[in-house]
């Protein structure tokens, strides 16, 4: 069999070392010492973190790296972002969401993200965004895997033309039914809209991801529903509860009933640390809410929670780098997961738990999978995310895609001058046992 790549002396995130990886025909073939070549391609990992490839299950490339158009967010809240967008959205060219998500896809694969679900706004009867953004997913797959789902920005009833601008963005190739029931008038109607956009997916055999109960209303309870209409049409599995903010204001007793009826439901969780920090608690004054749905519960509940990115540079959020270990490093801070179990969980929810809720089939380190994979200048994954260390190598189909070299800063000191990874650490030998 040709090889056509071997990554060398490779640590996996689950702390086995020593490791070469081998790719042919754009498969993983061998994960195991000393695999003998040759190859087309061998790169040293020289012991550093191979991880699988980044995965963003929350993101909205029709609104990204259009910061300051036509205006900037002054208030800085949802409801803002959203009115912005609302101005924007009238002003929007194919050609310029086209270049927009073009460019932030390549800033996605220089830091190893490799797949991004992208709710896409269905509440523009032309779906110019709809067609731009199927467009660039085409232009993407050799390289990135791009998910739609078909979002009601507006509201699916509060909108007159949304119900029908679904069905229409659906029958063009999106992929995952959308909704919005926090923002439909009454609370009846966020739970009707549920009930509805559930059907759909269910006839048409797709998944759903709602943006759901992003408030902090504690009475804001479309989860409740969403699980139910999940169990009803047989969608365990299949289904998503993006944001969840209100979660974190509800009453105790209520979520201890809440998590036993999503984990029925199979409800795969999706939190967006750095926009629910910056986008909850605004109506807050002393003490402010953090707004971060109750991450350590649900897993402890077995669900599967994934943090997303949800927004770079746009009405939302001013910041943003494709960069999915800072979208770690914010969660596992907001949510206080500091102990070594919870921080490589964290690093687990944007790998391996974002690409189950977007279903991705052959990801992953083993035999039989994509070669797909990553090379991080870090020893393990809490390193990687300590650091937000640099993505050395980005492997697709067993071919390099991006490379960035390592961090490494020339010292001048008095008598000891050196190199030095600027972020790196190092324990002193001898000093005292190492307890990590
Ligand atoms: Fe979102």
């Amino acid at each position: 069999m040709d090889i056509d790549l071997i990554l060398r002396n490779a640590t996996l995130p689950d702390g086995r070392a020593g490791l070469d990886i081998a790719v042919a025909g754009g498969r993983i073939v061998g994960i195991e010492r000393g695999i003998p070549g040759p190859a087309g391609t061998e790169i040293d990992a020289a012991g550093h973190l191979v991880a699988p490839p980044f995965v963003d299950c929350h993101f909205h490339m029709d609104a990204t790296l259009s910061l300051g158009r036509p205006r900037l967010n002054e208030s800085g809240t949802l409801l803002e972002g959203i009115a912005l967008w609302g101005e924007l959205k009238p002003l929007l060219t194919p050609e310029a969401v086209i270049e927009r998500a073009l460019r932030y896809c390549d800033l996605a694969v220089a830091q190893g993200l490799l797949a991004v679900r992208s709710h896409v706004d269905i509440c523009d009867d032309r779906l110019l965004a709809v067609d731009a953004l199927l467009a660039v997913k085409r232009e993407v797959a050799p390289y990135l895997d791009l998910q739609l789902v078909a979002f009601p920005q507006d509201g699916y009833l509060r909108s007159p033309t949304a119900a029908h601008n679904l069905e229409r963005a659906l029958d063009r190739g999106v992929e995952v039914v959308g909704g919005i029931p926090h923002f439909e008038r009454t609370m009846a109607e966020g739970a009707e809209s549920l009930r509805r956009l559930c059907a759909i997916a269910a006839d048409r055999g797709l998944r759903v991801d709602i943006h759901c109960d992003e408030t902090d209303d504690p009475l804001s309870r479309h989860v409740e529903t969403l699980a139910a209409e999940t169990v009803r049409h047989g969608l365990q599995g299949r289904v998503a509860g993006s944001h969840l903010t209100s979660m974190h204001s509800m009453d105790n007793y209520y979520v201890s009933k809440l998590l036993a009826l999503m984990a029925e439901a199979d409800l795969h969780v999706v939190a967006n640390p750095l926009i629910n920090i910056v986008l909850q608690g605004r109506h807050d004054t002393y003490p402010k809410r953090r707004g971060l749905t109750r991450v350590p519960e649900e897993m402890a509940a077995g669900l599967t929670v994934a943090f997303g990115q949800d927004c770079c540079m746009d009405p939302w959020y001013s910041l943003g780098s494709a960069d999915m270990l800072d979208v770690a490093h914010m969660g596992l801070h907001v949510a206080q997961m500091t102990g070594r179990a919870a921080m490589r969980t964290c690093f687990e929810a944007v790998t391996t738990h974002a690409a189950a809720v977007m279903g991705l089939q052959d990801y992953g380190l083993r035999v039989g999978a994509y070669g797909d994979f990553v090379l991080v200048q870090a020893r393990d994954p809490i390193e990687a995310i300590r650091l937000r260390a640099t993505r050395l190598a980005v492997v697709r189909r067993g071919r390099v895609i991006a490379r960035t070299p390592p961090r490494v800063a020339d010292l001048a000191l008095a008598g000891r001058p050196g190199r030095v990874d600027p972020a790196a650490y190092a324990p002193v030998a001898g000093e005292a046992p190492d307890a990590r």
